[in-house]
């Protein structure tokens, strides 16, 4: 049964005090599917096979690898053991997907719990709990700040937006999406348009099953359609998520954003970037030096699983690619709304 048949909000990663449960994002819109992830191993798989994926999402995920990693050490085992366990389990984690720095992040928090509190299954548990639920407060509030920076405008707003940056890409409600909900709540939103984020999809089959879950109205787009849909009046404003914001404000986004945020600017509408503060990258200057995940060419070649060129075609699969802060027009966050140039201040430019 899906979230709204049971009445309860779309929650992609649950921890029972022994495991996880991963609703098995591979699998949607065709079929509602979870996954029980016991070890840190799996855990590791599940990332890299995208059965969890978006930014916040991979990085809560990566955090109960870390307490999955724990309990796989012999009881007997010291604090010595357990923290040369867990920096094996962090590397395992850490080679799954090389550009959400959400995921290094994550790790790096509950390393830093086990050195400084103790290597204890009740420490760690605490600490991927405190991350888990601090993501949904932290997308509820990155919801409010947008309300201020949305433009006013004599309709209900139209929102353009690309990939999935939903409840199923956090912990819960959405960075992307929780500001897309919010306007919603607010009675402030008419549309949403969603590009289909070829190759993998993820606005076609993620994006829009979660508005169809919450009755939110959703017209989904083919890439090619952005650039007409802004000449003709259609959208009101572009919100997209992030997946490394580095300290000028470039972001690193799915493949497709920056086209996208070019075309907003040709077209004079205001393009904003949705994410929590875990998703800054203050250690790097600008967006040339964030690694870019590249996936498998098959990815390209096919979609759904039918091959849609000759043979003998190559193929490049970079999975994402950087809008450089010049064409953002805020930076949406849980501690209020940056302009690019003010993510290194730390001091919102409005809240
Ligand atoms: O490859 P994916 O599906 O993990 O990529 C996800 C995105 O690019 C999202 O926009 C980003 O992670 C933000 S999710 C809140």
């Amino acid at each position: 049964m899906t979230p709204s048949a049971i009445g309860s909000e779309i929650r992609p990663i649950q921890w029972n005090g022994q495991y996880c449960t991963l609703i098995d994002q591979t699998a949607l819109p065709h079929r509602y599917t979870t996954v029980e992830v016991r070890t840190s191993q799996q855990m590791a798989e599940a990332i890299r096979t995208m059965i969890v994926r978006g930014a916040p999402a991979i990085g809560v995920a990566a955090a109960f690898g870390m307490v999955l990693g724990l309990a796989e050490v012999g009881p007997d085992a010291d604090q010595a053991a357990c923290l040369a366990h867990l920096e094996t389990v962090a590397d395992s984690l850490r080679r799954t997907r090389p550009t959400a720095v959400n995921l290094f992040w994550a790790i790096n928090r509950l390393l830093e719990v086990a050195r400084t509190e103790g290597a204890s299954f009740q420490h760690l548990e605490r600490a991927a709990l405190a991350i888990l639920e601090g993501d949904i407060a932290t997308c509820r509030a990155i919801g409010k700040h947008s309300l201020i920076a949305l433009p006013e405008t004599p309709h209900r707003l139209r929102l353009l937006t690309h990939c999935n940056a939903g409840a199923l890409a956090t912990a819960g409600y959405g960075t992307a999406l929780g500001v897309v909900r919010s306007a919603w709540e607010a009675g402030r939103l008419e549309r949403v348009y969603a590009d289909e984020t070829r190759p993998r999809l993820q606005g076609a089959r993620l994006t829009a099953w979660e508005l169809v879950e919450q009755n939110i109205p959703v017209t989904v787009l083919a890439d090619t359609m952005a650039g007409h849909c802004l000449a003709r009046g259609m959208i009101d404003a572009v919100v997209v998520g992030a997946d490394r914001i580095a300290a000028n404000g470039d972001t690193a986004n799915k493949i497709g954003t920056y086209g996208v945020a070019i075309l907003a600017r040709y077209h004079g509408i205001p393009f904003f970037v949705a994410a929590p503060w875990s998703t800054v990258d203050l250690t790097l200057e600008d967006g040339s030096i964030i690694p870019i995940e590249e996936r498998d060419p098959g990815e390209v070649r096919a979609i759904d699983g039918t091959v849609v060129c000759a043979a003998g075609v190559d193929f490049y699969n970079p999975a994402f690619d950087v809008t450089p802060a010049a064409l953002i027009t805020g930076i949406i966050t849980e501690t209020g709304v940056y302009a690019p140039a003010d993510l290194r201040t730390g001091a919102p430019t409005s809240r």
